[in-house]
């Protein structure tokens, strides 16, 4: 089939790819120039592991094209598939700005009987709007879909290819019969709705994951006052298929482009129909005042941040991604530099973005060990692998005092305080 991408960031990028190795010709589009010229010449804007050697791979095969002219593509396409951003607003309110624009054009151009199908994450109702502008701006046939995108960030093709599941939303056969021969390759289960319960399932799917976040923080806060380890009381969890292991990591809390917006949006159209969704008010609570409570353990050892050096290993808002949308580590690191600390920090793949958000306040390393160097306090923020990988040998004879406060409990309390360091993490 003939895919026409409309926004070519995370989700439009890997999807467009993905289904060009699937075997569609796909044609990427975006508005942002810089970013397509790049593209064309093979180089991708972000860091996300497998998908630069794929791209390149179906540039060569010429199963990808990427452009910034919407118009030359669409009337070659059999599907179109929105992937643009859908931002929070300052109520918490998804911005479909993105949304809107690129549909107006996409009708001002239709020329021929066309599927748009909606990846992008919107609120319920937004596929009933989509078909409204096009049929302002389009007086022949097409369809609207809803099919929500599960990847994430740092194994985004992986979770593409092996979906656990493909949720088709529709309102006519014709248009689900060309949705499910787009996904035909993807072996896994597909469950056909309409376009609002499709819609919801990707907004359900998020606040849920988010809920499961927050109430293992909440339950690593009680154990830290009952001398409980939560670690251990999330595995005796997870091990009751009921419950399922993931998602129940104690930490500093959930951030990205995601779940912060998802959650946020969700509470803000369960309020506009007039139903106030208590629990999510107080997952978002529970978020934002984790991380608060991990920075108290700073201060509480630290006592006077004032002219302390602090290594702050990790930046981006988990491992595996580049993507500091939302991390937590800007909100600790602004709040360390406001307090006097001098920051040194250290991300495997994040200080770019991080750099053009905080500039100059902090020092910026090329290895984690250079982080440590005269250090009085090691703060993890985001669970990269490489971190289990530094001797705790260098730690103690790099650092000015060996102490480490870890948001992510990478490693073992036990076998650090064996070896003269002071570790401190989240609920144990
Ligand atoms: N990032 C993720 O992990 C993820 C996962 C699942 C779903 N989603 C959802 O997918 C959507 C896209 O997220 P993302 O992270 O890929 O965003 P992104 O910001 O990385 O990419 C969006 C792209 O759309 C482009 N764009 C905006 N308006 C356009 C237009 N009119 N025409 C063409 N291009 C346009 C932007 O320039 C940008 O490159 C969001 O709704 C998000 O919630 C994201």
């Amino acid at each position: 089939m003939n895919i026409l991408v409309v926004g070519s960031g995370y989700v439009g990028l890997v999807s467009g790819t993905c289904f060009a190795e699937l075997g569609h010709k796909v044609f990427c589009i975006d508005i942002d120039e810089k970013k397509i010229n790049s593209l064309q010449s093979g180089k991708i804007p972000f860091y996300e592991p497998e998908l630069a050697d794929l791209v390149i791979k179906n540039i060569q095969s010429q199963s990808i094209t990427f452009t910034t002219k919407l118009a030359e593509s669409l009337n070659q396409a059999d599907l179109v598939l929105i992937c643009v951003g859908t931002p929070p607003k300052q109520t918490g309110q998804a911005d479909l700005k993105y949304i809107f624009q690129a549909v107006e054009e996409i009708g001002k151009n239709l020329t021929k009987y066309t599927v748009i199908v909606t990846k992008s994450t919107v609120p319920v109702g937004t596929a009933q709007k989509i078909k409204k502008i096009i049929s302002k701006n389009y007086n022949g046939e097409f369809d609207v879909a809803s099919c929500p995108e599960f990847l994430r960030e740092g194994s985004a093709v992986k979770d593409f290819m092996n979906p656990d599941r493909i949720v088709i939303g529709t309102e006519n056969q014709r248009a689900s019969d060309l949705s499910n021969e787009l996904h035909e390759k993807l072996d896994c289960p597909k469950l056909e709705t309409n376009l609002e319960t499709a819609e919801m399932i990707k907004y359900a799917s998020n606040a849920f994951l988010a809920t499961k976040i927050s109430f293992i923080n909440e339950i690593a806060n009680v154990c830290e006052n009952v001398g409980a380890d939560v670690e251990q009381v999330a595995e005796g969890m997870g091990l009751d298929t009921r419950i399922g292991k993931a998602f129940l990591r104690a930490g500093i809390g959930y951030g990205g482009s995601c779940f912060p917006k998802d959650v946020r949006a969700l509470h803000h159209v369960a309020g506009q129909t007039g139903y106030p969704f208590q629990l999510l008010k107080a997952v978002v609570e529970v978020n934002n005042q984790q991380r608060w409570l991990f920075y108290k353990k700073i201060k509480d050892e630290l006592k006077c941040l004032e002219n302390k050096t602090i290594a702050v290993w990790g930046l981006s808002f988990k491992p595996d991604t580049d993507d500091v949308r939302e991390s937590i580590a800007i909100d600790i690191i602004e709040k360390l530099v406001e307090d006097g600390a001098n920051v040194k920090a250290y991300d495997p793949e994040a200080m770019k973005n991080t750099q053009e958000i905080l500039g100059d306040k902090i020092q910026y390393c090329f290895t984690a060990d250079f982080a440590l160097e005269n250090a009085d306090c090691l703060v993890i923020i985001t669970d990269w692998d490489e971190f289990k990988l530094v001797k705790f040998e260098n730690i103690k004879s790099k650092m000015k005092t060996p102490l480490i406060i870890d948001g992510r409990n990478m490693f073992d309390g036990e076998k650090l305080s064996s070896q003269g360091i002071k570790y401190i993490s989240v609920g144990r």
